[in-house]
């Protein structure tokens, strides 16, 4: 019988790109989304890609009383918990709001998997949980460190609710820096905020809505002295959390914490030129002063994820920078 997956927080970026990617493989998510930093209209261009009708709940899932008397929690086979502020500056001015969010919605989510007895669960974590790491490439037994943002301490204390709960049946996923979007473009980024991630930043200069990019810090020790990061396209994210529901689902999942990248650093130069190289456009950028709380350097062993879950990338940071660019074109043109 089709599993009936809840994805809370499915209208967002991962969030949508793992909705498809569900469906693909045969199972029947169900959106809970108060589209408090995601667009409505997703949905139908999810369901345009996936050709069906996805069941969405437009609750808060801070809201416990509200998801236990709407959803048919008997009948969920598995939780995906997406739903949290996710904006690294914001979360130094909104700290109160960040951990009321994004930690109470994990609570309530596991009080009521162990109330209903849901078979798995997959949380949305974080690299930034290594803080800044001594040793690299970082794998699952690097220690973690404090998060340089209140919203990497949520995503660490959300880690030690899940590991000390009473659920067993969880897998963290701990991304490094997920890019690009649907091969379709009727998916992408589309967060209400201005963002301030480096990809979207790039596509809105390439696309004229901005003139310059500014590049937080030269002089780190790196080859070009900016940052290095471990870039992954957002589809090989989503399909990491279908790999990992189906390993719970089959009993054979040893490790529950798993580092999701490419496993390979790159700096924010080396991005650039590819970005440029590639889609054939010119990015004006100057140097800026660092960004407070940004990591020098990080990337991931992702061996363990690959063992576990039988999962590798597919697509390399060349697919996702057309694919990124490819949304910036389109998204202006969607309804
Ligand atoms: N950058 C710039 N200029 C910009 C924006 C970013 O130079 O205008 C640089 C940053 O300094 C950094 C790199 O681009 O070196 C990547 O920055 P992003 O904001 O795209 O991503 P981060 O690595 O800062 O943040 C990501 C996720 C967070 C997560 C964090 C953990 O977005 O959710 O990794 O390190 F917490």
């Amino acid at each position: 019988m089709t599993k009936n997956i809840i994805v809370t927080g499915g209208a967002g970026y991962i969030g949508s790109h793992t909705v498809v990617e569900l469906v693909e493989s045969g199972f029947n998510p169900i959106i809970i989304d108060n589209f408090s930093n995601s667009n409505p209209k997703i949905i139908a261009r999810i369901e345009k890609i996936c050709k069906q009708k996805i069941k969405i709940y437009n609750l808060n899932c801070v809201d416990e009383k509200k998801l236990i008397t709407n959803i048919p929690w008997n009948e969920v086979d598995g939780v995906i918990h997406f739903a949290a502020y996710k904006s690294v500056a914001d979360s130094f001015k909104k700290k109160q709001e960040y951990f009321l969010n994004n930690i109470e919605s994990t609570k309530i989510l596991l009080n009521i998997i162990k109330k209903f007895n849901v078979n798995s669960f997959v949380f949305s974590s974080s690299c930034t949980v290594y803080g800044n790491p001594d040793q690299l490439p970082v794998t699952e037994k690097t220690k973690t460190k404090t998060p340089s943002s209140p919203y990497g301490e949520t995503k660490k204390i959300c880690e030690e609710l899940i590991q000390s709960s009473e659920i067993t049946n969880y897998t963290i996923l701990r991304y490094f820096n997920p890019i690009g979007a649907h091969e379709s473009s009727l998916i992408g980024e589309e967060s209400k905020n201005t963002p301030n991630n480096l990809v979207p930043l790039i596509c809105e200069c390439a696309i004229g809505k901005r003139k310059n990019l500014t590049i937080y810090g030269n002089d780190y020790s790196t080859k070009d002295g900016t940052c290095i990061r471990d870039y992954i396209h957002v589809c090989d994210v989503a399909k990491a959390h279908v790999h990992a529901l189906k390993n719970m689902m089959n009993c054979n999942l040893n490790h529950k914490t798993l580092n999701i990248g490419l496993s390979k650093g790159i700096s924010v130069l080396e991005l650039i030129t590819l970005f440029e190289q590639n889609n054939n456009v010119n990015i004006n950028y100057d140097f800026g002063k660092r960004r407070e709380g940004d990591i020098e350097k990080i990337y991931a062993d992702c061996s363990l994820a690959k063992k576990e879950l039988k999962w590798k990338p597919k697509k390399t940071i060349t697919d996702a920078l057309i694919d990124a660019w490819n949304w910036e074109k389109e998204k202006n043109l969607l309804i």
